[in-house]
């Protein structure tokens, strides 16, 4: 296949990007990202500050936009995200125990509802854990008890039945780290104790501080081994390495219940860390990268 999307559905996967609602009217972006991608995380345009900025006014423009422009060019969509401590909008910030509690579960219920039944999977939880030990991260949500995540979880079933509920985070790939095992255990309590969760999104940010390690398949098989699909969500790579990105997406590829590999941005100007980084598969003038045609290979089973 010629196409990252067309060749990862040779194996019933799919190959996804951020997608920015501001760069929607740039006919460079929109033809390389219509032509590639299957799925579509909004990359801001879902946040909680963008959806929810007035507690109990809700606001979808942006959300929507995203939406429709995937839909529009056959493509499922990813929701992100529903419960973070980061782009809380000031009311939340503010807020602290019941009230804080409840409004995450107001927040959860309003975001699912407006989409519900059109999200493949949704980040209903992102970055709880704390960089290291291995324990939670301090935050509002977490000082309203240690059961945030799971009534988040469980909130969500019971908003959109049809949406696979992920649990998303960074530095969660290499096998060795304690957050890695932190998330680990969670996922493997929440299975035993029937908490509602289908996935655990690796957003696999590699950089030096956190490269790509070759435990990274056992990674991906032990989250599969307890019953969930894994999802790598925000794929970069600082520096674009080829080999690198050859060996992420074969890492996926050797287990089942990896479901799809999206990156964060389309070209290298588009991404978060900035276009000098390099991280992602087009540069800035739209042309395949090096890693472009290595990720393609692999997917076409070179
Ligand atoms: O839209 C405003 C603009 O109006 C304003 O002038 C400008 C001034 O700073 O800010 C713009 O908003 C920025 C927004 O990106 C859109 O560009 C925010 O400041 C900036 O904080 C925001 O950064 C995003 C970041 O999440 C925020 O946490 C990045 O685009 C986005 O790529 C990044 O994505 C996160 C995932 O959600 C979770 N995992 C890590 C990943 C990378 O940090």
């Amino acid at each position: 296949a010629s196409t990252l999307g067309a060749a990862a559905a040779q194996s019933g996967r799919y190959f996804g990007t951020a997608i920015s609602s501001g760069r929607l009217g740039d006919s460079a972006y929109t033809t390389i990202a219509s032509r590639e991608f299957t799925m579509v995380t909004a990359e801001n345009e879902m946040k909680i500050d963008a959806t929810e900025p007035n507690r109990g006014q809700f606001s979808f423009t942006s959300g929507d936009r995203v939406y429709n422009w995937a839909v529009q060019n056959g493509k499922r969509v990813r929701g992100h995200t529903l419960a973070w401590h980061s782009q809380q909008p000031g009311w939340m910030q503010s807020l602290s125990g019941s009230a804080l509690r409840q409004a995450m579960i107001d927040h959860i219920n309003g975001v699912m509802g407006h989409y519900k039944g059109k999200i493949y999977a949704w980040d209903v939880v992102n970055e709880a854990y704390a960089d290291s030990g291995g324990g939670r991260r301090d935050s509002n949500l977490q000082r309203t008890g240690n059961d945030w995540i799971e009534v988040a979880f469980r909130t969500a079933r019971a908003a959109d039945p049809a949406a696979k509920l992920c649990y998303n985070d960074y530095n969660i790939d290499n096998w060795t780290w304690a957050k890695t095992q932190g998330v680990y255990n969670m996922v493997r309590d929440f299975k035993a104790r029937g908490v509602p969760i289908d996935c655990v999104g690796l957003q696999s940010h590699f950089n030096g501080n956190s490269p790509y390690n070759s435990n990274y398949r056992t990674t991906i098989q032990s989250f599969a081994a307890l019953g969930v699909d894994v999802q790598i969500t925000e794929l970069d790579i600082q520096g674009g390495s080829a080999t690198t990105y050859a060996n992420v997406v074969g890492d996926c590829l050797a287990v089942p219940r990896c479901a799809g590999i999206s990156v964060w941005g389309v070209r290298d100007s588009d991404s978060w860390l900035g276009a000098g980084a390099a991280p992602l598969l087009f540069d800035g003038n739209g042309n395949k990268k090096p890693a472009y045609t290595a990720v393609l290979n692999v997917l076409n089973g070179g």
